[in-house]
This record gives C-alpha cells, sequence and structure tokens, in this order.
C-alpha cells in the first residue's frame, strides 16, 4: 500500500492551543482526519495511507526524512521553526529530492507576512515545491500536489 508521510516539526503538537490566531484552533488529530477524508474523496485506484507525525526532536525528523529516501515516500513537511535555521534538516531533506522523492514544504501561516526571521527558508532551496498561507489547506494543496505527481 502507497502512503504519503506528513511530518511536523516543533510545536505542532500544540495546534488548537498554540497562537489560534494565527495557526486556527484545530490540532492535528482533526488535520489527519482531513487528509484522510481527502484520500478516500479522491477513489484512487489504489488506497494511500495519510502517515502524519509530529515531534520536538530535531534528530527524530530527520531520521523519519531517512526512512522516506530508503523506502521512496513523497513528504509533505512542516519544518516549523527548524524551516528557518536547521541546515542539518536541510541536508536531510535534499537527501529525500536528490533521490527522486517529492517533497513538499509546507506552512499553515504565510511566513512572509509575518516577523522577518520567517521570511527565510533553508528548506525551500531543496523542496520540489512549498505552498503556505493556507491554513490546513496548505497540506491538502499538498496531498493533491504529491498524489498527482
Ligand atoms: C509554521 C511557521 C513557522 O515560522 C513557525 O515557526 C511554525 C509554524 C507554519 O506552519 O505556519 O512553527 O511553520
Amino acid at each position: 500500500m502507497a502512503s504519503v508521510l506528513v511530518l511536523n516539526g516543533p510545536n505542532l503538537g500544540r495546534l488548537g492551543s498554540r497562537e489560534p490566531d494565527v495557526y486556527g484552533s484545530q490540532d492535528l488529530v482533526a488535520l489527519e482526519a482531513l487528509l484522510v477524508a481527502d484520500v478516500e474523496a479522491m477513489n484512487l485506484p489504489e488506497p494511500v495511507t495519510v502517515d502524519l507525525r509530529q515531534t520536538n526532536d530535531e534528530a527524530e525528523l530527520i531520521s523519519w526524512l531517512y526512512e522516506a529516501v530508503d523506502t521512496k515516500t513523497p513528504v509533505i513537511l512542516n519544518p516549523a521553526a527548524f524551516t528557518h535555521y536547521s541546515y542539518a534538516l536541510r541536508d536531510a531533506a535534499a537527501l529525500v529530492t536528490k533521490a527522486g522523492v517529492e517533497l513538499v514544504e509546507v506552512h499553515i501561516s504565510n511566513p512572509h507576512a509575518r516577523e522577518t526571521f520567517r521570511h527565510t527558508s533553508v528548506i525551500s532551496g531543496i523542496a520540489t515545491g512549498v505552498i503556505a498561507g493556507f491554513g490546513f489547506g496548505s497540506y491538502r494543496l499538498a496531498l493533491r500536489a504529491v498524489l498527482a505527481l
């Protein structure tokens, strides 16, 4: 069965209560349900599993990217604050796209409309594509993109 990894970085485990004015009031459980429903509604020729994970640990996130390389599983990645400074995460994400596996960087908010430090992404340069600013819609659009590719 094909699957899509939906990887979430630090503090995204607090969605629902974390800055709802910026990130909305729904949590990762609701996001997973939304993505699973989207896949079902697509009536794909073969079943696709949505494997949604969250960690505050950079090393764990990197190990999940290695897993994506080894299993050739496409990735939807919200690197959260690691976006802006983690060269280690960038190098691991580069392994994914250099292996010919899609990796879409997503953000719930539009980082470019926020503080200056959020305007830099060290991930975007090696991502297959970037979707930001559509709330959970960013993940839903990314899911459509990876399944279409
Ligand atoms: C975020 C934007 C980042 O700047 C921030 O550090 C996050 C969430 C987003 O989804 O909008 O944690 O990646």
